[in-house]
């Protein structure tokens, strides 16, 4: 059996439907289920549901054999895994945020930014010899230009609603992320048929999804 550790949130559907379309899929009594661990229809496949952050700790660890992760998460984690797949879902982009677009110009001494991917902004920034304050924050980080508690963010972007609505801007793109399948190091070697099974059923799926 291999086990797929699945991000809970914003790329939970995508995933099962891409799962879905490479036949590997959750019964509707499953689907309707708060069960975090769970069999596919098959039984050659358990699915665990863990938060985004956690799903590369799971793979890493060998409890699950892969998982189904954003970028923007595998680039903030330093988890060892491999990365043999872009699924293609969930495009978003990483950005630099503020409510003045010339922010980054205009600060002096160092810009405060708020985010909860403080790695992939230190890097950012670090790279580019600008300094720069990271506070961490867990979420809704859209606040913090607005009450004064940072400069700028980095965050997600999608529809670019949230940042619309809350009167920022997007000053700089840091890259695209879309759902990645990471794989568990060993796994990779001692279930190299399953695992070459999933791969090019998944590869499959997207080339269905783009011809479609
Ligand atoms: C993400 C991201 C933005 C929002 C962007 O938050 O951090 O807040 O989605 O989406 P949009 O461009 O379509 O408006 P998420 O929903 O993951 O929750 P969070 O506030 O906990 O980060």
């Amino acid at each position: 059996m291999i086990t797929i550790a699945i991000s809970k949130g914003r790329m939970q559907d995508d995933a099962l439907a891409l799962l879905a379309k490479a036949e590997i899929r959750l019964s509707p009594a499953a689907l309707a289920s708060r069960k975090l661990a769970l069999p596919d229809e098959t039984g050659e496949y358990q699915f665990i549901f863990v938060k985004p952050a956690d799903v590369p700790v799971y793979v890493e660890h060998g409890i699950a054999d892969c998982g189904i992760v954003g970028r923007d998460v595998l680039l903030e984690s330093e988890a060892d895994v491999l990365l043999p797949l872009d699924l293609g879902i969930a495009r978003c982009r990483i950005v630099v945020a503020a409510l003045d677009p010339d922010v980054i110009t205009r600060a002096f001494g160092m810009l405060r930014v708020a985010t909860k991917y403080g790695r992939i902004a230190g890097d950012y920034f670090g790279a580019r010899g600008i300094p720069v304050e990271v506070i961490p924050l867990a979420g809704s980080v859209e606040l913090a230009p607005a009450l004064g508690l940072a400069d700028a963010i980095v965050d997600l972007v999608e529809t670019g609603r949230t940042l619309k609505e809350n009167g920022l801007s997007v000053v700089e793109v840091i890259r695209e992320t879309t759902g990645l399948l990471v794989l568990n190091r060993a796994s990779y070697q001692l279930k190299a048929g399953e695992v070459t099974r999933l791969t090019s059923a998944l590869s499959g799926a997207i080339e269905g999804v783009t011809a479609a």
